[in-house]
């Protein structure tokens, strides 16, 4: 996957009128990224992510930075947000974003979500897939104002699935 241009960077709002900018990841930033993991909590909160201890954030990292589309949220030049998209396939891709404790409950994390469709649209990927675990409220109900509705089938999951399909 590429990264999408035409949409980033881009400004963010959240609800008290602060700015932050969304702009794509590049490699100059890992070791910004790996920090703001390392002070993120609480730790495994969404499916285990993310990982408790630096070395496994690290290797998550490798491993999740290896594909896709990363997008990060910055506020004076601190990087407070990791938006990733992720290729599952041609016509789809997952959906999954980390904020720092400081900046939540403040619709960055809807702005985010909505970012996202535009970055699938962009690439031409017309379904955002992704999976919250029914106890992460916050989580849902921001993907709820994203305009993501839950799977049938997924009800007494553990995980609950849920998509939207990015208007064409
Ligand atoms: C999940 C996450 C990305 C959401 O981003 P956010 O910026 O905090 O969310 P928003 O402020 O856009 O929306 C949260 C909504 O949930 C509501 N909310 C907060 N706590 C809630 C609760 N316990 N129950 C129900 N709703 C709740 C808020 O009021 C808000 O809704 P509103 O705007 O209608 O008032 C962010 O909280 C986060 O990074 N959490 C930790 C990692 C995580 O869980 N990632 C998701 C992986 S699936």
């Amino acid at each position: 996957m590429v990264a999408a241009t035409a949409i980033l960077p881009a400004e963010l709002l959240d609800k008290t009128g602060r700015r932050f900018l969304a702009r794509v990841f590049t490699r100059a930033d890992r070791g910004r990224l790996e920090e703001m993991y390392r002070a993120f909590d609480p730790k495994r909160r969404a499916q285990g992510l993310p990982p408790g201890d630096g070395e496994s954030i690290h290797r998550w990292l490798d491993l999740v930075l290896a594909t896709g589309t990363h997008v990060l949220v910055e506020a004076d030049r601190e990087i407070l947000g990791h938006l990733m998209v992720l290729p599952i396939d041609e016509r789809s891709c997952e959906l999954a974003n980390f904020l720092h404790q400081a900046i939540r409950n403040r619709g960055i994390g809807t702005a985010l979500n909505l970012l996202a469709l535009e970055i699938a649209r962009d690439l031409g990927r017309h379904r955002v897939w992704l999976s919250v675990e029914p106890s992460n409220r916050i989580a849902i109900r921001s993907y709820e104002k994203a305009g993501f509705r839950r799977l049938p089938g997924s009800l007494w999951a553990p995980e609950v699935e849920r998509e939207r399909l990015p208007q064409s």
